[in-house]
């Protein structure tokens, strides 16, 4: 079924017209894709702002730095984030259990994807698509939290992993709702 027959067009500002973005962040889990046709993956993730970066609409979240789609995030410079009604989210949360770097796990993924016109990768099921820009990522730093407990819970989460986080930010490029 050809992309325009799914979904329409919103602007990023009618986003959350009908939901408030703090229950959002914290409840709604996205797949992030990235990479193209061919060879392309996905992860759930947790995104935890959306807001106005250097005057553009941006979305923010951490991403441990092993992660496969951060690999194909950055080489391809743009990603985007498929949000699920209740009906598909334990199909989209298959892409959690293992990396796409040494497993199938996008051919035993339950969904259908679909390349968006700007050349992205997303899926069929979705209700809402954010294509979105990668515009900066910078490394965190349990260094630079101001409460002590967190700085102690993201240095141990280091010490055990020796793994950095990476604080991903991307321009929201494009928003799609299911028709
Ligand atoms: C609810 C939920 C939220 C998650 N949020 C994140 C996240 O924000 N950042 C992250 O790096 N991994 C997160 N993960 C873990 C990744 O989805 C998981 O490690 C995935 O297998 C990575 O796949 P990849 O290596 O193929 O990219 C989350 C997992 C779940 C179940």
């Amino acid at each position: 079924m050809p992309f325009a027959r799914l979904f329409h067009q919103i602007s990023p500002k009618e986003i959350f017209n009908n939901t408030d973005v703090f229950t959002f962040a914290e409840k709604e889990f996205p797949l992030i894709t990235a990479g193209t046709e061919d060879r392309c993956n996905s992860m759930i993730g947790t995104v935890s702002g959306f807001g106005v970066l250097l005057k553009r609409p941006t979305t923010w979240g951490m991403m441990r730095e092993d992660r496969y789609t951060l690999e194909l995030l950055q080489k391809a410079q743009t990603y985007t984030l498929s949000y699920f009604t209740k009906e598909f989210r334990a199909r989209a949360f298959c892409a959690a259990g293992k990396s796409g770097r040494d497993s199938n796990k996008m051919k035993e993924l339950a969904l259908t994807s679909i390349v968006t016109p700007s050349g992205n990768i997303a899926f069929t099921e979705a209700k809402l698509i954010m294509e979105c820009k990668l515009t900066q990522i910078t490394t965190v730093s349990h260094d630079d939290f101001c409460r002590q407990e967190d700085r102690e819970s993201l240095f141990e989460t280091f010490k055990k992993e020796q793994l950095y986080r990476k604080m991903v930010f991307g321009e929201i490029t494009r928003v799609w709702v299911q028709n």
